[in-house]
């Protein structure tokens, strides 16, 4: 059994999310966890989870929603986090790929959304991208927080920094491309800091990669995963399912 514990599914993206369910169990994925990040899909992860015993969701807003996101907004979000299902608050974070410009608004957004992470108990799938210092400063000002470092792609000592304040590294895709060191930090920081996840639709492993990805394809990243920790693919699916039912508090729906 894996678990996909961060990819979005959205009719935006499928013709057929019944389908694309059934092939993603087919292919040994029999959970997926997945995210909602701005206000339309928040909704519809909401209706996913209800229709589909093998979906569990996380909601929150996207720090490229951050001059959409109001103060009531976040009210309803906490409204929301009440619904079955919910096991945490995300993706949220920093991203300053397209520049800083924003970079105030994107902490106060970010700040906003951990406090009702602590306040409730729950964990965070963490989005970064071109941001490691702000973010890692904001995560140390919520110590109780856990959570997903979602999609990593960074430094060896990056990755031990997050993994000192309680998170896990999320490995996607990305660790199959050939121009990609991320499995040097999979050698690194080895299955017990790690969930597997494909943040499909994007970020398709090899051999798909540029294809429309979806969770089916995460045995390939289970794979190298293994290969490159000289473990059977078996401990890997089976540790990463325990460090994804333990963050995200699975056990007692599972
Ligand atoms: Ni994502």
């Amino acid at each position: 059994m894996l678990i996909d514990t961060h990819c979005h599914i959205s009719e935006d993206d499928y013709d057929d999310i019944d389908l694309v369910i059934k092939e993603n169990i087919n292919s040994g994925v029999d959970k997926m966890i997945v995210s909602g990040c701005e206000e339309k899909t928040i909704y519809e992860v909401i209706e996913l989870s209800k229709k589909y015993n093998s979906i569990y969701i996380t909601i929150g807003y996207h720090p490229d929603q951050v001059n959409f996101v109001d103060d009531k907004m976040l009210n309803k979000l906490e409204l929301l986090l009440k619904t079955p299902k919910v096991v945490g608050i995300g993706e949220i974070g920093l991203d300053y790929h397209y520049g800083k410009e924003n970079r105030d608004a994107q902490i106060n957004l970010f700040r906003k959304q951990m406090k009702i992470a602590e306040k409730y108990h729950l964990p965070v799938v963490i989005h970064s991208r071109d941001a490691t210092k702000d973010t890692i400063s904001v995560l140390k000002e919520f110590p109780s927080v856990v959570g997903d470092i979602h999609c990593f792609s960074g430094s060896m000592e990056t990755a031990k920094i997050y993994i000192s304040l309680g998170y896990k590294i999320g490995i996607g895709g990305v660790v199959t491309f050939k121009n990609s060191n991320l499995y040097k930090v999979v050698e690194a920081i080895g299955v017990s800091s790690i969930l597997l996840e494909t943040d499909a639709p994007y970020l398709a492993p090899v051999p798909f990669r540029g294809k429309l990805n979806s969770s089916k394809y995460l045995p390939y990243i289970a794979k190298k995963v293994a290969d490159t920790l000289n473990i059977s693919f078996d401990e890997v699916a089976k540790v990463t399912s325990i460090n994804a039912k333990s963050l995200f508090d699975l056990k007692s729906i599972l």
